[in-house]
């Protein structure tokens, strides 16, 4: 396997972080084998490599049960990155992020923004899908990603986004929160404030806001003013714009 060695300065487009562990020593006993995908990432590579580069990642173990890497979508020199938790079922399936119902939601809510989606580069903070599955032939249950499998999908967030370079990054929910804004960040507490961090391509604006899913979720009676909610974070997103 080619080694890239631990994503570099200058291919880093998430914020700097001192935080980050480099790929783990061989597995515990017990433990999933979960080195990172740094080792992966080929050096310097624009999106379509990354992408294809991604197909063979073995950063951690949810390659295996899941039917393919998700990597992205949309403009790759889109100035606007909308940042997902991971594919769901229908994602895993087509190999594409945000086709499923909260995908669904999303465009609708981008739209109502005044964000023509085209223009968006569409990612996840992990790139294979997290679920539980009672038996072969189940259906298979969402399962949210751990710490662990942020940190080890991160080098692939960070060499794509070092890539497109965005003006602004949006975060949806608090899986990529954890992967891109400061620790203390909660979406309860600090969704929707702009914030402008440092990353190797000088300093980028990020917001966090909620999640999709989290408008379909909620009950019924509260639907209409959390969807308001996320179309409101996205239009001042979209007005960080210069
Ligand atoms: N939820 C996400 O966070 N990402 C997807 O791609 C689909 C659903
Ligand atoms: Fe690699 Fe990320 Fe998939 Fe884990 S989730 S195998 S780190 S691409």
């Amino acid at each position: 396997m080619e080694t890239a060695g631990a994503p570099g300065g200058a291919r880093e487009g998430a914020p700097e972080r001192t935080s980050d562990r480099g790929p783990a020593g061989p597995g515990r006993p017990g433990r999933p084998e979960r080195p990172g995908a740094a080792g992966w990432v080929p050096g310097g590579a624009g999106v379509e490599a990354l992408r294809e580069a991604a197909r063979g990642c073995r950063g951690c173990e949810l390659w295996e049960p899941a039917t393919q890497v998700v990597f992205s979508a949309g403009d790759v020199h889109g100035r606007l990155a909308l940042v997902g938790e991971q594919p769901g079922d229908q994602e895993d399936r087509r190999g594409v992020p945000f086709v499923g119902p909260s995908g669904r939601l999303l465009q609708r809510a981008v739209a109502e923004a005044g964000i023509d989606v085209a223009t968006t580069y569409v990612t996840n903070a992990v790139k294979h899908f997290r679920f539980t599955q009672e038996a072969p032939g189940k259906r298979r249950v969402h399962s949210s990603p751990d710490v662990a499998h942020v940190t080890a999908c991160r080098p692939w967030l960070a060499a794509e986004l070092a890539q497109v370079d965005p003006e602004v990054v949006v975060c949806l929910g608090a899986t990529a929160a954890r992967a891109l804004l400061p620790k203390d960040f909660r979406v309860t507490k600090h969704r929707g404030q702009l914030m402008r961090l440092s990353t190797s391509r000088g300093e980028k604006t990020f917001l966090g806001t909620i999640h999709p899913s989290a408008v379909l979720r909620v009950p019924q009676e509260q639907r209409d003013a959390a969807y308001a909610g996320l179309v409101a974070d996205l239009r001042l997103a979209a007005g960080a714009l210069g």
